[in-house]
């Protein structure tokens, strides 16, 4: 599985990419607004598209997601195309971040927009990340509209399903995979008992259907949901720097490494100079 960094921050970035087995990067207008605000307070000057082309550099030639904001076909595939011709001459990994559906009002007659808007970034050669994917219907339509990349929402499907049981919860706990059943039985979604029931069904559409598409498991809140992400074969999971370094963190590890460092001999300390 590849693993991709979710974050607008340079900082952050570029200390991922520096452990060398960072495949990507995600952003999304609330990461932008986050660096951005990062950035506010320390009183940087911000040139927003130096900024990006800088983090597209940082990102060695891997993917990067850059989100529109439009709304509308139209819209959105006039900024996709600006984004593309403005960022990727340079660095030739500009990805853009299409929402499946960018209807902001039941109804509105835009359910249609960001699936016309993949298939026409697609067919002018522009890889397109298909973003706010909530069901495996979601990302089998994006699919065969073209999408290099298919995102499902894996955290913030928990989040939904966790709310319909009225229970409290913070936003990096962990919710299984296999659900929460109750006298009632599993609670759902129309089928889906978490996130990563999410990306395992479309993970599983997708091989049996031959398509190509990948499945990029996004809203990844905690090492152990990147785990099964992997575990159900995704072929991405974007995750924010916190969960990249905790893939790493164990205390028995740094137990380990504070006996081992007490117990150093000189005489083999000597030979290792
Ligand atoms: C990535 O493409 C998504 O924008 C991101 O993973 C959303 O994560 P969140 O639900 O934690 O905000």
């Amino acid at each position: 599985m590849k693993i991709f960094i979710d974050s607008a921050d340079i900082e952050e970035i570029r200390y991922a990419y520096s452990g060398g087995v960072i495949d990507g990067v995600t952003t999304n207008p609330s990461l932008i607004k986050k660096a951005v605000e990062r950035l506010k307070t320390n009183n940087d000057k911000i040139n927003m598209s130096a900024y990006i082309k800088q983090l597209l550099i940082v990102a060695k030639g891997t993917p990067v997601s850059l989100e529109v904001t439009a709304s509308d076909f139209k819209g959105m595939v006039e900024q996709g195309k600006k984004i593309y011709k403005a960022f990727n001459p340079a660095t030739r990994n500009v990805v853009i971040k299409i929402p499946v559906n960018p209807s902001l009002k039941k109804g509105d007659g835009k359910e249609y927009d960001g699936i016309k808007a993949i298939k026409n970034l697609t067919a002018s050669n522009i890889p397109v990340n298909a973003t706010l994917i909530f069901t495996p219907e979601q990302a089998l339509m994006a699919a065969k509209a073209g999408a290099r990349f298919v995102s499902p929402f894996a955290g913030r499907i928990d989040d939904d399903i966790r709310s319909k049981r009225k229970s409290k919860f913070s936003k990096t706990d962990y919710f299984p995979m296999e659900g929460i059943t109750d006298k009632k039985g599993v609670t759902n979604d129309n089928g889906i008992v978490s996130g990563i029931d999410l990306v395992a069904e479309i993970v599983e559409i997708f091989r049996e259907q031959n398509i190509k598409s990948e499945v990029l498991a996004a809203s990844i809140r905690n090492p152990r949901q990147a785990r099964e992400a992997a575990i159900v074969g995704a072929h991405i999971a974007t995750l924010p720097f916190d969960v990249i370094k905790e893939l790493l963190d164990h205390r028995k590890t740094m137990e380990g490494m504070i006996k081992f460092t007490k117990d150093i001999v000189p005489e083999y300390a000597k030979l290792l100079e």
